[in-house]
This record gives structure tokens, sequence and C-alpha cells, in this order.
């Protein structure tokens, strides 16, 4: 799932430009303008390095900084301390705890851990370097730091197994990682830390990542791995959902793969930390990067921590809240009107947001045949517009659309046309809608009409 930042109009048909690009360049202007000086913790898995190579994920990261992102890159890089092993026939030994597997990490296999993070962190600091003409890292002039930002613990001895040189983070020293991105540096970790007796450990680097990200407070932490994300009943990718929601789906689904379960758990604790965002993409697709953070609808699946939770089904104690919210629109002649007795009887249909248990925002979805839903009465309280609000509860609208096997969605709207346009919506005709709701339209207010496909 994408941001809650603003979103822009893809396609814009007022852009009178013949180049496509132009439209496209400010279609995504208000998401550089929304990200510049955000903080961006990027981990990627050594499968990447694998599966489509370094080169574009460095450009796009590159890109990303000259927008004014403070990055701190994370990379894996389990693949290649399996070739170092395999170079010098030594055989990888596992073992697993109640949420993870580590690798048990002798002395042997610490070495190749070493040669494997080094390697990988040069080719990605000559990636950073490059900067021929007529490339995308042309005037680039990136500086990248790398350091001694993580201090390590040994996991040590679970049921029995020594995991040797094996650890976690045990701190993040965030004031030099923050003073480094100040000077607009982009700061490189390895998933490897050090104890202050002077060890080397090898690190997750989803914990690495993960932590650091908490550390930081960042805006978000976005993992490149094999596991894109979690699945619904149909198989269907989960675009976003909430803390409470994932420890629900975790409960629910025993069989969750144990490096997957170990990535949710991990982000689940950054998020508790304080981290806004965590998005979880494919590595072995390029390009997923810039798609998540700059089209409304993104490439994976986010987790965020508890608006999402304020929003709900509503029922009949809502009624009064609704007619708040709605009435003065009515008056305006911004919503049409529906009486007290029509919300009670459409209740169901509605979905509402709430704050302290105060409503401060609803819509509705109605059916019609052919899978063709209707999405009405969205409303904001004005004190709150621009929050984002007014997006969610589009999604929540989709969300139930999609569930009651709704295949395009339109809506009337005689002010609010562009808002729809920016997600997703296209412009239609009266001769667009369901027959049943044509007859009823109302000719006088003239409503716009506007569908999406789901
Ligand atoms: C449309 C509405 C639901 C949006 O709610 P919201 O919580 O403010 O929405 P979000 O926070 O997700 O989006 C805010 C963005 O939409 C923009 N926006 C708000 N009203 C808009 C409009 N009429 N046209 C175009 N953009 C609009 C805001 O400027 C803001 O943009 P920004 O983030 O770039 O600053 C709310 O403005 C509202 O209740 N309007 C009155 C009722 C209405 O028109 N309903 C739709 C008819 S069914």
């Amino acid at each position: 799932m994408s941001t809650n930042a603003p979103n822009p109009v893809p396609g814009d048909e007022e852009s009178t430009s013949n180049f496509p690009f132009v439209g496209w360049l400010r279609d995504v202007a208000p998401y550089i303008h929304s990200f510049r000086e955000k903080t961006f913790v990027i981990a990627f898995a050594g499968e990447l390095v694998k599966e489509i190579g370094l080169e574009n994920l460095i450009e796009d990261i590159a890109m990303l900084h000259a927008m004014g992102m403070r990055i701190v890159l994370v990379h894996g890089i389990r693949p290649q301390i399996e070739e170092q092993l395999k170079l010098r026939k030594i055989k990888s030994k596992f073992g697993t705890s109640a949420l993870n597997t580590y690798r048990i990490t002798d002395a042997a296999a610490l070495e190749c851990v070493k040669e494997a993070a080094g390697e990988l962190r040069l080719d990605i600091e000559a990636a950073f370097s490059r900067g021929l003409p007529n490339t995308p890292m042309a005037g680039s002039r990136i500086s990248v730091i790398s350091g001694n930002f993580i201090t390590a613990m040994p996991v040590g001895v679970v049921d029995g197994v020594d995991y040797v040189h094996t650890g976690l983070v045990r701190k993040v020293d965030s004031t030099s990682i923050t003073l480094s991105l100040d000077s607009n540096k982009i700061v490189l970790l390895s998933p490897l830390g050090f104890s202050p007796t002077g060890q080397a450990f090898n690190l997750a680097y989803e914990d690495v990542a993960a932590s650091t990200a908490a550390a930081l407070k960042a805006d978000k932490l976005i993992f490149l791995s094999p596991y894109s994300g979690l699945r619904d009943a149909d198989r269907e990718l989960i675009t976003e959902l909430s803390l409470p929601q994932l420890q629900d789906y975790m409960t629910e689904h025993k069989d969750i793969e144990s490096g997957l379960k170990g990535l949710l758990h991990i982000s689940g604790k950054a998020v508790r930390s304080g981290v806004s965002r965590v998005h979880f993409l494919p590595c072995n697709q390029d390009g997923a990067l810039l798609e998540e953070l700059f089209t409304h609808d993104g490439i994976g699946m986010m987790l965020a921590s508890s608006d999402i939770e304020n929003l709900r089904e509503a029922n009949q104690d809502d009624v009064g809240g609704i007619l708040q919210l709605t009435m003065p629109l009515e008056e305006e002649g911004i919503l049409a009107a529906r009486g007290q007795d029509v919300i009670e009887r459409d209740i169901q249909r509605f979905s509402v947001i709430e704050h302290d248990r105060v409503l401060f925002g609803c819509a509705a979805l109605f059916p019609f045949p052919n899978g063709v839903g209707e999405l009405a009465c969205l409303a904001v309280d004005a004190d709150v517009q621009g929050s984002g609000d007014g997006e969610r509860l589009l999604k929540r609208i989709e969300m139930r659309a999609k569930q009651e096997n709704i295949k395009k969605l339109f809506v009337l709207t005689t002010r609010t046309e562009h808002w729809f346009l920016k997600r997703g919506f296209k412009r239609a005709t009266v001769d667009d809608l369901p027959e049943e709701r044509k007859q009823i339209y109302n000719w006088d207010r003239k409503s716009m009409v506007l569908t999406k496909d789901l």
C-alpha cells in the first residue's frame, strides 16, 4: 500500500502538454513536497542483488536523496554469506527460536560474514560514486557514510544451542546518524554490530533496520525483501493494515513462514516505538520503491499504528453523529439531502471514523446490480479535514466494495470532483449510471458522475 501523502491525478487530463512525462512529473510533485526532510530507513535483502542487481535501486535512492529525503540504507547479505561459506567448503548451521531462524555464526562463519558484508558495502559505495554524463547518476555527488553505529550483544545460548557470534542490536547511535543525515549524507548500515568488548556480531539486517528506524523515529521503514506482505482469504495482497489487525492476523494464521513472521514481529515493534509507517515490498521487482512511494495505490503492504483502528462500520448509535456531519453540508448543497429515517434505515451501509468516541467522518456504500456500487455521503468534519480521514474512508469503502464483489464504484459530486480524480476516479456521464440510479438522478443538482474500477 502506498502512503498517506497527497495524491496526484494520474494522467491529469487538464495538462496541455503533448509530452506525457510533463503531466507525470507534475503528478508526483505533491509527493516530493511531502517527503522532503522526512527520514526513510530503506532495508533490502541480499537476494535483491542476485535478483535484479544493485544499479537501479541505487539510482532510485540517489534520486530520493536529491529530492531532499533523509536516507538510511541497510543491506542484507544472506545469499552472499552462503556463497562465501560454499567457497570455503563450510556447512551453514541454523537454529530456530520461537520467532526466528538464526544462523549459528562460529569463528569461521564470522569471517565469511565480514567478507560478504565488506564486499557488498564496497559495491554499494561504488554504485553511489558513479556519475558519468548521460546516466541517471550524472551530477549526483553523494557522500555515503558507514561506521560503528550499531552496538550488538550476543544471542547467547538458546535451548542449549550456542549462537556464538550471532547477535542482536543492543543500541543504535542515533545522535551520530542524525548528524550525518543533517550534513546531507546517506548512512549505510551493514548487518554487523560491535560489542563494548570489541567483538563483531552477525546481525539480522531486519533487526538493524527496525532498531535504527525506531531510534530515529523514522517516517518510513521500507523493507525490500522476499516477503511482499500478507494475503487475505482470496489470496489478494493486503495493502494496508493496523497493528491490532496485524495481531489478529497473526493469531488466526499460525502457519506464517518463520522469516515473514520474524519480519512482521520486528516491524510491529518498530511501529510501537514511533515509526509512522512500515512498507513491505518485493525485492525482485525493479522500480518497486518508486512505485510504492509515488503512486496512490502503491505496490506492497503498509503497516501503520492506530489511526485505522478508529475506522469502523456504523451502528444505530452513530445516526446522530452522522446527521451532525452531513446536515450542514446538505444545507450548503454539497451533499444530497437524506433524512434521519433514511440514515437509520441504511445505517449498516455506513462506515465512520471516530476519535475519542466522537464521529469525525462518514461514508456509505450502496450496492447496485452487476457488480456496481455507489460511494455516497462522504464527509469529514471541517476541523480535521486534510489529515487523511477522507482518504481512509474511501479506502474502507473500497475494501467493503471488494468484499461485496463490487467491481466498479461511482460517486456523484458537485464540488469535490478533483479530490476523487486524484484518487483514481475517472469522469463519466449520467448514462454510465445503473438504470435504477439514473431514474432517480436529480437533474436540478447536476452532480458530476465519476467512476473507478476496483
Ligand atoms: C472531500 C472530503 C471528504 C475530504 O476529506 P479530508 O479528510 O480532508 O481528505 P484527505 O485529508 O484525505 O485529503 C485532503 C486533501 O484533499 C484536498 N481537498 C479537499 N477538498 C477538495 C476538493 N473539493 N477538491 C479537491 N481537493 C480537495 C485538500 O486540499 C487536501 O489536499 P492536500 O493534502 O494536498 O493539502 C472533505 O473535504 C469533505 O468532507 N468535503 C465536504 C463533503 C464532500 O464534498 N463530499 C464528497 C461528495 S460525496
